[in-house]
This record gives C-alpha cells, structure tokens and sequence, in this order.
C-alpha cells in the first residue's frame, strides 16, 4: 500500500492509461478522483473502484478550462480533504503536419495537453505547499523527447510538457513538491486506435508497427500506471524534474 491514506486526482481518468493508473492509485491505497471530459466513463471508473473496496468520486470537466480545474480541485478538496497526488494525463492528437493542422487544432491540442497543466499546477500548487508537499506527474510522450511525424501540435505540446515538468520542479522543490513527466511509447489504447483512423491506415498494420521495438510488442496501460504509481510515492522521494521513458526501448 504505497499509496496508503493519499488523496489523489487523475486527469483523463476514463482512459486507456489514465483508468490503469486510476485503478493502480486505489489498489495502492490512494483515495481518487477520477476527472474527465467523458461523464459516463469517469463515472464507471470511479464505480469499478468503489466496487472493489477502495475510495473514487468522478470528476467531469474539461481539464482546459480554468473553471473547471477549480471547480475539480473545490471538489476533491471538500471530498477528501487534501490533494497530494496528481496525475496531469488528459491528451489528444492530431495526427496532421504544420501544413495541414488549423489553428483551432493548434489551440486545442495545446489546450488540453499543456495549458490544462499549468492550469492544474497554478491551483494545486499553494494547496500542497500549505500541506508540506506532494507529487505531480504529467504525462508526456516519446514524442515529446524525439519527435515524430505527421503530428506537429502534437509533439510540441509534449515537448512542452517535458520542459514544464523541469521548470515546476526547480521552482516548487523547495515547497516539498516532486514533479515529473512519465513517458510513454506506444500503449495499447483508443488513442493509438484512433490515430490509425486518423492516419487512414490499417488498424492491424498500424498496430504492428507499434510493436517494432526492442521488446517487440506494444504496452500495456497497466505498464505506464505502474511507473506512475513509483513516481506518485515516496519510493521515489529523492525524483523530481525527470523524463521517465517507458516504452519497451522504443528510443534506444
Ligand atoms: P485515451 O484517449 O484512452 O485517454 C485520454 C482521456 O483523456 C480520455 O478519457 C478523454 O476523454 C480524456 N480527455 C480528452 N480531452 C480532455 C479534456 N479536455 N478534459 C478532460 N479529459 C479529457 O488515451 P491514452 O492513450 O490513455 O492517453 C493518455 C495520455 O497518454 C495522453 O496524454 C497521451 O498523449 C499520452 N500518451 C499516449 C500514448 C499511447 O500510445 N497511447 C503514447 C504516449 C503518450
């Protein structure tokens, strides 16, 4: 139980890896406040937690909005009396280059891959500070450190989620706060589906190639919550303003 007694919110709760970890944060005892754009989804995570014994309220909100990241933090607050733990996870792509992307996608990806993380940190920061510290982990990508194609807003946005995890950390260390970035190659869920869709590819072709690695197969959601969960507790007290790469050696 490394998680025993925290309270902790994770964006993109409903998701492929955002559930996994939201599931994780709970079995490790972590109370859990699965925040998301889908309702319904957040709602049934949630459940799934409660039903297994542990403690989840669901969140709906649209993690871009300031109104909504207050709103989401007043209500884990008067939930569950504190926020030490957030996992800042809600993503989108567009799989589209410089030339093909609008700049309303811009904004958007942009949005809900970057500004929902300042956003998160600008509220949750003086909370964890005045309660002696805490542990933020964004999520951001391969991409985000290497690049990649036909997917511009894309990795920008990640690469920014990488530098904005060092900034955070340099500047709150001293507050007790740890913040890092988890990140991820290819993961078996409806992101990596739907890219296929928006690439017009194959989807078993498509999965295929996301298994072409050293480990030679894609992850698995459960594989990138189990890095987060290290990163969320104390095993890892001594971490702040790291990259951890978790993607089968996709990089090397
Ligand atoms: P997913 O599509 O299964 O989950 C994303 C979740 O975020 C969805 O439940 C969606 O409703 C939610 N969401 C989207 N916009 C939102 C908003 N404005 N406010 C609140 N919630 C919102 O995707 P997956 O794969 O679980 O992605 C999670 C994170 O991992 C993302 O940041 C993604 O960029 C990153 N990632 C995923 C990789 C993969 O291969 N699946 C690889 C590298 C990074």
């Amino acid at each position: 139980m490394r998680l025993e007694g925290k309270k902790a919110i994770v964006t993109g709760g409903a998701g492929g890896i955002g559930r996994a970890t939201s599931l994780a944060f709970a079995a490790e005892g972590a109370s859990v406040a699965v925040v998301d754009l889908n309702a319904d989804a957040a709602a049934a995570v949630a459940e799934e937690i409660r039903a297994a014994g542990g403690t989840a309220i669901a969140v709906a909100a649209d993690v871009s909005s300031e109104p909504d990241i207050e709103r989401v933090i007043a209500a884990v607050v008067s939930q569950f009396g504190g926020i030490d733990v957030v996992f800042n996870n809600a993503g989108i792509i567009r799989r589209t280059t410089a030339v093909e992307t609008s700049v309303e996608e811009w904004d958007r990806v942009f949005g809900v891959n970057v500004r929902a993380i300042f956003l998160m940190c600008k509220h949750v920061v003086p909370i964890m500070a005045a309660a002696g510290g805490g542990s933020i982990v964004n999520t951001g990508s391969g991409w985000g450190l290497k690049g990649g194609g036909q997917a511009i807003s894309y990795c920008a946005s990640k690469g920014a989620v990488v530098n904005m995890t060092r900034a955070l950390a340099i500047d709150h260390g001293p507050q007790g706060i740890r913040v890092n970035s988890v990140n991820p190659g290819d993961v078996d869920t409806g992101m990596l589906r739907d890219e296929a869709r928006q690439l017009g590819q194959d989807q078993a072709g498509f999965l295929a190639e996301a298994a072409d690695r050293p480990l030679q197969r894609m992850g698995q959601p459960s594989e990138i919550a189990a890095a987060v969960v290290w990163l969320a507790s104390d095993d890892s007290s001594y971490v702040t303003g790291s990259a951890l790469v978790v993607d089968g050696g996709g990089i090397a």
